[in-house]
């Protein structure tokens, strides 16, 4: 089978620091065999293209499979003409093929982009046959109604099982690990819901903030960004039911479950850093940062407040999610200074899984220490774990949908951050390397601490 890439957005950031790479690595280390085509404007030939897109350090292999296209889809009888002349040109003899329609893209162009890949499709199948999937880059839509609108727009020219909405979250080791850290673990299995666990926090902190993406991140800020997609899928994988089986289907039904059970946002704040948009001449009122707090209203999690915070220009890049269990050893014990027990899940800087407990401190008689047992996930297994794109595309080249959010979840997070979408003219400007002050005031009025 012959598989083609049709790279919408192929000049674009995400294309050269994250697909490219990937492909490059599935083609060289896995033996994935396939092309890419890269649609852009910015460039009028390939070799243009490959020299400002491409690292000097590509492979020749990778690059006598990569192909640029200068399309506009403003023109859309030139453009969609030159699309379909180069792929039937790539195509040639061959009868049995697939076309992969990557879309890295502004949700706002999808409708033009999808009506172009019909007029191509069907010319195409005058000439040729052949299978075909679409990939949909997050956010998914804009809000709701928007997200619902360019599901319909896709359905016209694809079947749900031919769209691939991607999450590359989902294509983390870290997010299948806690999969697996809860669900292959028994004594993890017993304690983790809300007879043991007292809070859950997610702190995502980034030190780079929008920087040559300020064109596509004004119009979407930090709740589009991260906590529609990648946080509310991590508090999916906290929090949903052992599925029946692995199948898609079957993770998404505990998926939907979980995010069904969750109230839309009551208690959020956002904020933005204060020279976003200062490169570019012009303020604007994105939000690049967020705290928020919410519970999963289901039997086994109800009553464990969730306190996350994400966003960008923080002083440290750290990732991690803290679950506390309650602290019923204090009382029994008759000993405030022991601590809670708690497992901490770090993602960045580096994988690392460890359970916080207490034992004996050696200098004194009867008092303990609290102590971590770690896993590190490069000391056990070695540095070469896959990136999350890389994991991602193979899915998708294999037609497995398993790490793919369906639909309807991706339209149950869109209805809990509804309310963190109305445009917030008091937002907080925080000066950059510091957590905004609604983040250190939200933990103060709930009564906890953040754990970084
Ligand atoms: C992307 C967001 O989806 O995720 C970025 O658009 C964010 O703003 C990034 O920085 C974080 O992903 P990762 O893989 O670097 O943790």
């Amino acid at each position: 089978m012959k598989h083609i890439v049709i790279q919408f957005g192929g000049t674009g950031d995400l294309a050269k620091k994250k697909l490219y790479p990937a492909y490059e690595k599935l083609m060289l280390e896995e033996g994935f065999e396939f092309t890419v085509l890269a649609l852009g404007r910015r460039y009028s030939n390939t070799k243009e293209f490959i020299k400002d897109s491409l690292g000097s350090d590509v492979s020749d292999q990778f690059l006598s499979h990569l192909e640029y296209l200068q399309y506009d889809m403003s023109d859309e009888e030139k453009a969609t003409e030159a699309l379909f002349s180069h792929l039937a040109n790539l195509i040639g003899e061959d009868r049995e093929v697939e076309l992969i329609y990557y879309m890295a893209l502004q949700p706002s162009l999808y409708e033009d982009a999808i009506r172009q890949i019909q007029l191509v499709d069907a010319k195409l199948k005058k000439v040729v046959p052949f299978t075909k999937k679409i990939v949909v880059e997050k956010p998914f839509g804009f809000d709701l109604e928007s997200a619902t609108r360019y599901n319909n727009i896709l359905l016209k020219a694809f079947s749900d099982k031919e769209i691939y909405r991607i999450d590359h979250y989902l294509g983390k080791e870290f997010m299948q690990n806690l999969l697996l850290l809860r669900f292959h673990n028994d004594i993890i299995r017993r304690i983790w819901d809300n007879r043991s666990i007292e809070s859950i926090q997610i702190i995502f902190d980034e030190t780079h903030g929008v920087d040559q993406r300020l064109g596509f991140y004004e119009k979407i800020g930090v709740v589009r960004d991260t906590i529609q997609n990648h946080i509310m899928q991590i508090i999916t994988y906290l929090t949903m039911n052992d599925p029946a089986t692995l199948s898609p289907e079957d993770i998404a039904t505990e998926k939907v479950k979980v995010l069904r059970s969750i109230s839309s946002i009551s208690e959020f704040h956002t904020g933005r850093y204060e020279s976003l948009g200062a490169n570019s001449g012009h303020v604007v009122n994105t939000p690049t940062y967020a705290a928020l707090k919410l519970s999963v209203n289901s039997y086994y999690f109800a009553d464990i407040p969730i306190y996350i915070r994400t966003g960008k220009m923080q002083k440290e890049a750290k990732s991690l999610i803290y679950v506390k269990f309650k602290n019923t050893t204090k009382k029994a014990m008759g000993d405030a200074e022991i601590e809670e027990n708690g497992v901490i899940i770090t993602i960045h800087p580096e994988l690392t899984i460890d359970i916080k407990m207490n034992l004996k401190d050696p200098q004194t008689s009867w008092k303990s220490k609290s102590v971590r047992f770690r896993f590190n996930q490069t000391e056990t297994f070695g540095a070469n774990t896959p990136e999350a794109y890389e994991q991602i595309v193979k899915k998708i080249f294999q037609g497995d949908k398993s790490l793919f959010p369906s639909m309807r979840e991706i339209c149950e997070s869109w209805r809990i951050v509804t309310p963190m979408l109305v445009e917030d003219e008091n937002m907080e400007v925080y000066p950059v390397r510091t957590l905004p002050r609604f983040a250190r005031e939200m933990a103060t009025r709930n009564n906890f601490t953040w754990f970084a």
